[in-house]
């Protein structure tokens, strides 16, 4: 009996591996070798690398072409996009519409309030909820959260750690208050007014272990990139049940105010509870958990670059004096260029999303794979085509030395076209990123001012990043320590 099953798996292996082989061969095209039902993404299957790092693997070794075929799990054809005029023609350009939609599964019907998220939403829906959002946004609507980042800020200073910290940790802690407070109006209770930490709140104790390392996150990875069917077997909702419960209590509890929300009613008055629950979910689990991870890492990689730091730190002083002690003020961070220049490289070198995978909804011709290989593609409907924002922030050709934490690269140049895909390009650009850059950097203006940043052990490695996550995350946590310095002005 074994030997009759062993042969058919081999024979099943076999034909696995023919049909794989002669999929992309038939096309024209150049694509790696993968395995049966895993395809190119065996290490990611097995927890052992992020999708970040095998979309990088396959980006480098194929230098010269402008495109990749390749075999997402379950051996699903896929075209990694490698030309920086690929990459715009898709994201902004004249091919947007034809892959406009983000390759992402959830189950509308289980879970109702992520599905009015736009990242998750496609086609008419998607622009409907957009711009709802967008007018949230606005560089005024945005200095009018600044109260709120204020008051965050203010708890965040009162208690800054004395000894070693986990630097996500207290990242979220300051995020959560924030978004809460200019979500809903609300105190999160998670910084303390006085120098220790408060008990854990509801806010922290529900949302903080959502994007966390575990199998279980691996398994969601895996259902929201690769397959519904998984989705529904492990029972995966992007907004677990009692979440989606207590937001709406949230919204129908919500009495006016000077918050998102509020402003959100009155602007689109059509609105019923329901939809500004889903709104009210977008606003807050887009705005912690990238926000949180962003300073996070930003704090760790000044902790390793003193000249940096140092430069932050003159900065810090300088923007400082004058502004009478206050850099909480619209024009003061509007002054601290360098401190944003440090999120900015600290976001190239961690993407808060390793890729960004988009589904072709019209077929279109994709040029050449190679100059002179007349192999031109017309894109089959249904295909997923990643464009890997790990992999093109760490090419070299496009930022030398990429691996080292030099915020001057964006003082200099700011991001432009493809090259920096930190919150994306084009239509379905994050429309949170300048409240996600005020809030980050008011608090790193604020840990900083009177304090250095150090790693917490001299001998600590590199941090490893977490295979496990949809949202980059650290495998061990951020480990650091302040030190106390003297403001020179
Ligand atoms: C540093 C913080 C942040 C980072 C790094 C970040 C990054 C991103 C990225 C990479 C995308 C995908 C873009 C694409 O598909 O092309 C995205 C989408 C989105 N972000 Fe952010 N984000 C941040 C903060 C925020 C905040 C604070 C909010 C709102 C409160 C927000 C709301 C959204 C929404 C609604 C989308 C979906 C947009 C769409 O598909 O049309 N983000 N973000």
């Amino acid at each position: 009996m074994l030997p009759l099953v062993l042969f058919i798996l081999l024979a099943a292996t076999l034909l696995f591996w023919k049909w794989q082989g002669n999929h992309w061969r038939r096309l024209g095209l150049v694509a790696p070798f993968g395995w049966p039902l895993v395809g190119n993404m065996l290490d990611f299957a097995l927890g052992r690398r992020s999708y970040g790092e095998i979309y990088q693997e396959i980006y480098t070794r194929n230098p010269g072409l402008k495109y990749v075929g390749f075999y997402r799990l379950f051996n699903e054809p896929a075209i990694l996009v490698r030309d920086q005029e690929l990459l715009r023609q898709i994201l902004v350009g004249r091919n947007f519409a034809d892959c406009a939609d983000n390759a992402v599964y959830v189950d509308h019907q289980r879970d109702v309030l992520a599905s009015h998220n736009p990242f998750i939403a496609n086609g008419d829906r998607w622009r409907v909820l957009r711009a709802d959002l967008v007018p949230l946004f606005t560089p005024s609507r945005v200095r009018q959260t600044l109260p709120h980042v204020a008051r965050a800020c203010q708890l965040l200073r009162d208690q800054v750690p004395l000894g070693r910290f986990e630097a996500k940790d207290l990242a979220t802690r300051y995020t959560l208050q924030v978004v809460a407070s200019a979500i809903f109006g609300l105190d999160a209770h998670c910084l303390g007014s006085h120098k220790r930490m408060v008990p854990a709140s509801r806010w922290l104790e529900w949302l903080a272990p959502l994007f966390q390392p575990s199998v279980w996150s691996l398994l969601e990875t895996m259902s929201l990139l690769h397959s519904p069917r998984l989705g529904r077997l492990i029972g995966h909702r992007y907004v677990p049940l009692p979440l989606q419960h207590w937001f709406r209590e949230l919204v129908e509890a919500r009495s006016g105010g000077d918050n998102l929300l509020q402003w959100l009613a009155e602007s689109k008055r059509g609105l019923g509870t329901e939809e500004l629950a889903g709104h009210a979910t977008t606003l807050l689990l887009e705005g912690y958990e990238t926000s949180a991870m962003l300073l996070a890492f930003a704090l760790y990689e000044l902790a390793l670059n003193e000249d940096a730091q140092r430069r932050l730190h003159i900065e810090l002083d300088e923007v400082a004096q004058r502004h009478a002690g206050n850099l909480i003020d619209p024009v003061a961070l509007g002054e601290l260029r360098y401190s944003e220049a440090a999120l900015l490289e600290a976001l190239r070198l961690h993407p808060a999303m390793q890729a960004l995978q988009k589904r072709c909804t019209k077929s279109f011709t994709l040029p050449d794979q190679k100059p002179g290989a007349s192999s031109a593609l017309k894109v089959p409907l249904g295909t997923v085509l990643v464009l890997p924002v790990q992999a093109i922030h760490l090419d070299p050709a496009l930022y030398p030395a990429p691996n080292q934490f030099r915020p001057e690269r964006f003082l200099i140049q700011p991001p432009v076209g493809c090259r920096f895909l930190g919150f994306g390009a084009g239509p379905r650009m994050c429309p949170g990123m300048r409240l996600g850059l005020l809030q980050t950097k008011a608090a790193l203006a604020t840990l900083l001012q009177d304090h250095c940043v150090l790693l917490a052990d001299e001998d600590q490695c590199r941090v490893e990043v977490s295979p496990l996550t949809f949202l980059t995350a650290s495998r061990k946590g951020i480990w650091l320590r302040f030190k106390r310095r003297t403001r020179r002005y």
